[in-house]
């Protein structure tokens, strides 16, 4: 029998950060959907939302459902998507919710006519879990699910454990965008009555082993989802994302994992335009402030770890380009000018096939110093 397994009404009030989870969405979406819109080797790809909401929230913001699709409708390019088709599973196990998340769609499908007919929306009432079985079990053996994101956004910990996710995203083009609740864990972590779900959600017991307290228990927690996330699920990257919560204290993360460079990178560029800095954290305490919506990037740190790095070397740009995206928490859109430019003023690197100086197109090769 299905159960909201929540104290909150069917459509509650947004808090701050969700905002900013659903901008995170939406910005890595808007790239998705330009990669794989025009993309010559795929033809189909999918979003599965399986814990989708009842589509919008007390003063009518828009849930995640319709912003995926508006976000696929609105896109400058998809006039040139015709070849793709696209389908939208969106999923709601409470009954109240789903018939709000289904008038929601109604009207969003109202407002778009004619629809587009490579895309399709399926809306799905049924646990996670077995949604999960369902999907995997119609494509058949041999085949591979075509491209999918998967955005995996649950009140809590109960519903997600690891074995799921991880036979959901076995097929390689698949893509996690996953809700930690890390408030939870950090609470009942080791209180001994809850064990049974952390052993599902992490895929092992070694919650066990955290530190009683503090910044330790706190990164041994993470650090743990993480390991989790790349070894069961086979994901070359993971990034994560920290909810701080009003009272100051890290409410939850969203990890996105992927073996896709590109794809990593996008989601890199989508989280740095959320929280400058690179601080891959937003603080629910400074809501609304102007800050939020900057780029900036301290690049100094980044300038002295190539310099390191590739020390005696000479490497096209490209090359360094592929080692920020895939190795430093920088993405590809802070390299030229943000960090080799600086470096190359500074004396730090020089190249001998530079048409333009502080220039760094495709193919240009670029010297680091040997350091003292
Ligand atoms: C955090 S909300 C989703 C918010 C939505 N993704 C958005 O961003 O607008 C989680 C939703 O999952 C639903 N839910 C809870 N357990 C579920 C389960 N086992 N399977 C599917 N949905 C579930 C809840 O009723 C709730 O609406």
């Amino acid at each position: 029998m299905p159960t909201k397994g929540d104290s909150l009404p069917t459509v509650w009030n947004q808090p701050p950060h969700t905002k900013v989870k659903h901008d995170i969405l939406t910005r890595y979406l808007a790239a998705w959907f330009g990669i794989f819109g025009s993309s010559r080797r795929h033809s189909a790809v999918n979003v599965l939302d399986g814990f989708a909401g009842p589509g919008c929230y007390e003063d009518g913001e828009p849930g995640s459902p319709v912003l995926a699709l508006n976000t696929l409708l609105n896109h400058q390019s998809f006039g040139n998507f015709d070849t793709t088709r696209f389908t939208f599973v969106f999923n709601e196990w409470d009954p109240q919710r789903f018939a709000s998340l289904r008038e929601v769609l109604a009207e969003a499908k109202v407002s778009k006519s004619p629809w587009p007919a490579n895309v399709h929306v399926l809306e799905s009432n049924q646990n996670f879990q077995d949604l999960a079985r369902q999907l995997l079990d119609s494509v058949g053996p041999n085949k591979q699910l075509a491209p999918t994101f998967a955005f995996i956004d649950p009140f809590g910990y109960r519903d997600v454990p690891m074995s799921t996710i991880r036979d959901l995203v076995s097929h390689r083009s698949c893509e996690l965008f996953i809700y930690f609740d890390f408030n939870s864990v950090n609470r009942f972590a080791t209180a001994g009555n809850v064990d049974e779900h952390f052993s599902g959600l992490f895929g092992c017991d070694e919650f066990k082993n955290a530190p009683p307290e503090g910044l330790a228990r706190a990164q041994f927690i993470h650090d743990l989802y993480e390991k989790q996330l790349r070894k069961e699920c086979d994901f070359a990257h993971v990034c994560s994302f920290r909810m701080i919560n009003s009272s100051g204290h890290t409410g939850s993360y969203l990890f996105f994992c992927t073996r896709d460079d590109q794809a990593y990178d996008k989601m890199k560029q989508a989280m740095w335009a959320l929280a400058p800095g690179g601080a891959y954290a937003f603080d629910d305490r400074l809501a609304g402030q102007e800050v939020l919506f900057g780029n900036d990037a301290n690049t100094g740190p980044l300038q002295d770890e190539l310099a390191q790095h590739f020390a005696g070397r000479t490497i096209p740009v490209e090359e360094v380009i592929r080692y920020v995206v895939t190795q430093t928490p920088f993405h590809s859109g802070q390299v030229r000018t943000k960090t080799l430019k600086p470096m190359q003023k500074a004396g730090r690197i020089t190249s001998p096939n530079q048409k333009r100086k502080n220039t760094f197109p495709d193919g240009t090769l670029i010297i680091f110093p040997v350091l003292d």
